[in-house]
């Protein structure tokens, strides 16, 4: 069995909030997340802000890579501050291996969601989001299949989304054109599940309703709208009754 160990270090976090973010924070900015695990050995370095990837750094390429194009316009980044900050979240992992006498991480069990961006109507381009919450440790993969045959046209993903409690986030993202005959499965491995997790989604396609159904939900609603007035009416009346009986028995 690999060792596997992870360890993010080097977190600044920016909270801004209109008092100096004491009680109310409006942002969260974490500039500088790195991941280094010894699975691989493998790492990470992003900077999020509110919970979003703003960009991470391919660290093969060395290069800078923002997750919409149009953040780049707002600032820079040099790749090599990651390179440099990974290579002491190795040296330190090294320690700690040591000093934790090789111990490995924890598998935690990977949770999912599956939902369309927007309402689905058939034929109108959409985008299926996989969610994958409580990732730990961040290594992880997430596949999807269309009528049961793997896809990989359309696809995407974030980096690992840094949480509170040191487990991870991932978003995947498939790009589809609805279609009544066509159903969709997210597809999760991780070494925290016994066997691969799977989310399944389909388009809703309500039902054409009958005549029949139709006529009978008017005379109901009819029916409703009638007993409506009629309970409403005698309200009125015994209201009516009420109160010019509380009348002549006042004490003027
Ligand atoms: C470290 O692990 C080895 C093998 O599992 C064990 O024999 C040894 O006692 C451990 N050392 C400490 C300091 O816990
Ligand atoms: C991810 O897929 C690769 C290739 O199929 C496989 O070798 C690896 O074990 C998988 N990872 C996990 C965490 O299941």
């Amino acid at each position: 069995m690999e060792k596997r160990m992870i360890l993010g270090i080097l977190t600044l976090t920016t909270m801004m909030g209109p008092s100096g973010g004491e009680d109310i924070v409006d942002h969260v900015a974490s500039y500088g997340i790195n991941v280094y695990q010894s699975y691989g050995p493998s790492g990470q370095f992003t900077h999020e802000f509110d919970g979003d990837e703003e960009f991470y750094v391919d660290l093969e390429k060395k290069e800078t890579v923002w997750q919409l194009p149009v953040f780049s316009t707002f600032g820079s980044f040099d790749p090599q501050g990651a390179m440099r900050n990974l290579a002491i979240a190795k040296q330190n992992l090294n320690i700690l291996i040591k000093l934790y006498n090789y111990t490995a991480a924890t598998n935690e069990v990977p949770e999912m969601a599956l939902f369309p961006k927007s309402p689905v109507s058939l034929g109108q381009p959409n985008t299926l989001i996989c969610l994958v919450d409580n990732i730990f440790p961040p290594v992880i993969n997430v596949t999807w299949l269309k009528n049961r045959h793997s896809i990989t046209e359309g696809v995407s993903e974030t980096s690992f989304l840094a949480k509170k409690d040191h487990s991870f986030l991932k978003f995947s993202y498939l790009t589809f054109l609805p279609s009544a005959d066509d159903i969709y499965d997210c597809k999760v491995e991780h070494w925290g599940l016994d066997e691969p997790l799977l989310k399944h989604w389909e388009p809703e396609i309500p039902a054409p309703m009958s005549e029949l159904t139709e006529t009978v939900v008017c005379a109901l609603g009819l029916a409703v709208g009638l007993v409506g007035i009629v309970v409403g009416t005698v309200f009125i009346i015994q209201g009516l009754r009420s109160s010019s009986a509380s009348r002549h028995q006042g004490p003027l």
